[in-house]
């Protein structure tokens, strides 16, 4: 047994949820600064009419802003620079990044690059510690990679196409802008990513060595199950906005740090699944659903009834009640199975990448100190490829 251990939770975010919420940006922003850059995507918000809202609702508020396009899925370190510099000549007082995970996290390496005497990739490589940032708001169009309330931003450097991750209090967003009706636009395909990455996070923190943790355990399973149940409905019916609003929810819970209370998470799958994005350039969830299952079908033995509790609460599969390895085996089905319902990949193949680079990828994973990926179980590199290769 181990207890919880002791723990911070600070979730600083103002969270304004709910239909038309996009209009308070103005309002928002002007509470931090008279000048803004106003960061997004490839288009979908000019698409949408989105963009246009945002303008109106900035210039109603007497916010001068300036803009920056062109963040793109695994956001890049050479835009990133772009913004820090443009930022520093405009004398920007806050970053508004209207859009999904990779707008918003290319807008907060630039909040955080702003005031560093230095090379902003030296807090992904952890040569440097953040000591301060520019504030950034979020107008969120996607529920998937959480960042809109995460102390996390990920970053591609072409340079190696390294895409490594910084944690950082100071990468908490000082405001988020929610409105549910905003994701009706979303391809299929991106509600089936984001699903994939809202319950890795979830999972990641579930499959923990720490035992008291009944709580956060019940919130994980609830978190998940809402998932499993509203993602189906979602794509059916884009515009239900009970269903959206579901989802959009449990994205920000999943991954602001609530559910890892008094744990230790793993976090095994998000290290090899950024070796495949960064090198392939997959959407980072699509990367998930290849890599989960197959992590667990890797590590199950190290704690099978964890494994057991997840196919039983989550899934509500069956018991066998003298073969607890089929059931901690029917959990990990049922999670494949599932993500193979909503079309999402669940095989290298399917990703389309070959064989050829899994050493690679495997070699470049990001290790901890100890020179091992994970916490759940502690893996080799070697391990890594094992993993990978489960995956082909
Ligand atoms: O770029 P635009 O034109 O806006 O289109 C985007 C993009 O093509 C589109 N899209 C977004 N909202 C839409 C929409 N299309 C139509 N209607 C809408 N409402 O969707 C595509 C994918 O967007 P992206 O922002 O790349 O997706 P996501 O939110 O999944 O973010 C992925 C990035 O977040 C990182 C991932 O590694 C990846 O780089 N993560 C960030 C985390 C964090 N900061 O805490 C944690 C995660 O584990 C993850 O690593
Ligand atoms: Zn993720």
């Amino acid at each position: 047994m181990s207890e919880l251990e002791n723990f911070v939770f600070q979730s600083p975010t103002k969270i304004i949820f709910g239909k038309n919420t996009e209009t308070q940006v103005g309002a928002e922003v002007s509470a931090y600064g008279k000048k803004v850059l106003f960061h997004y995507g490839g288009g979908s918000i000019k698409k949408t009419g989105l963009y246009n809202r945002i303008i109106e609702s900035l210039k109603a508020a007497g916010v001068e802003y300036i803009e920056l396009g062109g963040a793109q899925p695994n956001p890049r370190l050479s835009l990133v620079n772009e913004g820090i510099e443009l930022c520093r000549r405009e004398k920007v007082d806050l970053i508004l990044a209207v859009g999904g995970g990779s707008a918003i996290d290319s807008a907060k390496a630039i909040a955080l690059g702003v005031p560093y005497n230095g090379d902003v990739w030296d807090f992904f490589t952890g040569k440097a510690e953040a000591e301060k940032a520019l504030p950034v708001g979020v107008v969120l169009t996607l529920p998937a990679a959480g960042s809109e309330a995460s102390n996390s931003c990920v970053i591609t450097n072409e340079d190696g196409w390294l895409k490594r991750g910084c944690s950082s209090q100071f990468n908490r967003p000082a405001f988020a802008i929610m409105n549910p009706e905003l994701t009706y636009t979303l391809p299929p395909y991106q509600t089936a990513c984001g699903a994939a990455d809202i319950m890795a996070h979830v999972m990641e923190r579930y499959f923990t060595n720490t035992t008291d943790v009944d709580f956060t355990d019940m919130l994980s399973e609830a978190t998940l199950k809402t998932i499993i149940k509203h993602v189906p409905i979602a794509l059916k019916e884009p515009e239900n906005y009970e269903s959206r609003a579901q989802i959009m929810w449990a994205g920000t819970i999943a991954h602001n740090d609530l559910l890892s209370t008094g744990r230790l998470g793993d976090w095994a799958s998000h290290q090899i699944e950024h070796e495949l994005s960064g090198i392939y350039d997959v959407a980072h969830g699509a990367g998930l659903a290849v890599v989960f299952p197959a992590w667990m079908k890797y590590v199950y033995h190290h704690d099978v009834q964890r494994f057991v509790r997840f196919a039983v609460k989550v899934w509500n599969a069956e018991q066998d009640f003298f073969d607890p390895k089929q059931t901690a085996l029917k959990g990990i089905w049922h999670l494949e199975n599932f993500f193979r319902s909503i079309d999402l990949p669940v095989r290298l193949g399917e990703l389309g990448i070959p064989d050829d680079r899994i050493r690679e990828m495997a070699d470049k994973t990001k290790a901890g100190e100890d020179g091992k990926v994970g916490n759940f179980v502690k893996l080799t590199h070697n391990d890594v490829y094992k993993i990978l290769q489960l995956a082909k």
